[in-house]
């Protein structure tokens, strides 16, 4: 492959502009691509050595080469790096002779046979960790505490769904979930989170993860604009990139995210996509009048609000804050939850709740994309739920994680109290420390990754430059492992380069 030089003197980046400066090098790449100044094959520089040429964060290149990469414009292959496709969009409909008869390597062809929508989902690999592991690390996030999850009984109630094949639950009864496990999701979600639906409205999806892809399929036509939270949730990001959305970051401070600069960037969203009870990975919980703003806005502009209220279960002090959906005057918001959170990851169920007049065309379409989990399952989380253990699990893990919280933030006013600070927010499972200006989050994630300590840097989930931090989680991890794990980062932090708080 040759190794082309990048014309960078053409690109100029304006911090000023209103658009982000990830959609300014998008834009200024793909210019080059289509006026052939950058070849088929042509080989990009790394996204660390980009961000450092034109003096921007690396996740800005990043986001700018996945969007290109979803688009069909780049192609990449871990270790090879990132080249000029050999195909570009805009010639496919009409395939040259010269791009037919070139031999390319086998691992382009590979990505060459796939789709646009394929390329776009199969590019979130650049991004998107993976869980591996049978055991939880500490600090890694996303995690419940599953040692604690009663699993005799579960498995009793899954048994008692699975003994009997005249139940109903061996067919193809359960498009869109079970009667009695929507019917117990709508009353959950009314009481707990103040949601206003009906069980007919709620459509059982497996994981939150399959009711991102399919509202962004639903709701989304290729190069729609979406604004979604910057920092914020990589499987959001992936599930809107791969339906071929327009992604537009908009920052996120102490009360959520920044509704009047998600305007000046682009007044009609097609979609928005929030964590309103506490921001994915900041923690802040969205203020009510940023709350009633977006509602406003979103209602103006007819744009989809699709509220993610993944981990809205676990607040440690005061009162919850009610959904938005539940403020929701226009039936703008689409409502997501999940029991991977409350229960266990591997259980696949979430949901969606949609307004009436989405039900029919969302109950088509998931039958169509078998994002459905099985039937059994379903039955048992609905005995579960109606026969009050999940209100008792979620009230016994609730003091379970605060205590594991504490425990951690202990660790954070002390030992590493010199490079990290909590950001302000409370609740959930995991929580977001700041490190010093200049810090250099991912390399001290590497290190405490090769130490066996899972931090999450948060530049990880930036699409723009921003203050460097760790996540960390602490509910999967009892507090002695905790404080050892602390303990051992204070030890890596201590003998790195990174600059302390002054
Ligand atoms: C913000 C957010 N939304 C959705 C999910 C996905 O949940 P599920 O495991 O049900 O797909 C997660 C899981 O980490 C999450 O953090």
């Amino acid at each position: 492959m040759p190794a082309t030089p990048l014309p960078l003197g053409t690109i100029a980046l304006d911090t000023d502009a209103a658009s982000p400066l990830y959609r300014q090098l998008y834009d200024a790449l793909r210019e080059a691509i289509l006026a052939g100044r950058l070849g088929p094959g042509a080989r990009l520089p790394s996204s660390r050595l980009l961000a450092s040429e034109l003096g921007v964060g690396r996740n800005t290149v990043l986001a700018a080469y996945e969007q290109l990469s979803a688009e069909g414009y780049l192609e990449g292959q871990v270790g090879a790096g990132t080249v000029v496709a050999a195909t570009l969009p805009d010639s496919l409909l009409e395939l040259d002779r010269q791009a037919r008869s070139a031999k390319p390597k086998a691992a382009n062809a590979n990505m060459r046979r796939l789709s646009k929508r394929g390329q776009a989902l199969s590019a979130t690999r650049r991004t998107m960790p993976g869980y591996t592991r049978a055991q939880a690390r500490p600090f890694q996030h996303g995690l419940p505490g599953v040692d604690e999850f009663p699993a005799m009984l579960w498995s009793r109630l899954l048994a008692r769904h699975s003994r009997d094949t005249r139940n109903g639950l061996f067919g193809y009864e359960t498009g869109i979930g079970t009667e009695a496990l929507r019917e117990a999701i709508a009353a959950y979600a009314g009481a707990a989170r103040g949601v206003a639906c009906t069980r007919d409205q709620v459509i059982v999806t497996a994981g939150a993860q399959a009711a991102l892809d399919l509202a962004a399929r639903m709701l989304l036509d290729p190069g729609d604009p979406v604004w979604v939270e910057d920092p914020g949730y990589l499987g959001a990001r992936g599930a809107l990139l791969g339906a071929g959305a327009a992604i537009f970051p908009v920052p996120v401070d102490e009360e959520g995210i920044h509704v009047a600069t998600g305007i000046e960037r682009q007044a009609s969203p097609r979609l928005i996509y929030v964590t309103p009870s506490h921001q994915f990975p900041l923690g802040a919980t969205l203020s009510l009048p940023r709350r009633l703003a977006l509602l406003d806005h979103a209602r103006q502009c007819g744009a989809w609000l699709l509220e993610d209220d993944y981990d809205s279960e676990y607040r440690y002090q005061g009162r919850p804050i009610a959904s938005l959906q539940g403020l929701d005057k226009a039936d703008t918001v689409i409502y997501m939850g999940t029991f991977a959170k409350t229960l266990f990851p591997a259980i696949r169920i979430g949901y969606l709740i949609v307004p009436e007049a989405l039900v029919e065309a969302f109950a088509a379409a998931i039958r169509i994309t078998g994002h459905v989990p099985p039937a059994a399952v379903q039955a048992a989380l609905a005995d579960f739920i109606a026969e009050g253990h999940y209100g008792a699990h979620v009230r016994r893990m609730r003091a379970i994680y605060a205590a594991r919280r504490a425990c951690l933030m202990e660790s954070l006013d002390n030992e590493l109290a010199p490079w990290l600070r909590a950001a302000p927010g409370e609740g959930g499972l995991q929580l977001a420390a700041f490190l010093p200006d200049g810090a250099d989050d991912r390399a001290i994630a590497a290190a405490a990754m090769e130490a066996g300590i899972h931090v999450t840097p948060l530049s990880l989930y930036r699409l723009e430059a921003g203050r460097p931090g760790l996540y960390m989680g602490y509910a999967a991890i009892p507090e002695p492992a905790l404080k050892r794990a602390a303990r051992d980062l204070a030890g890596i932090l201590a003998a790195s380069s990174c600059p302390t708080h002054s």
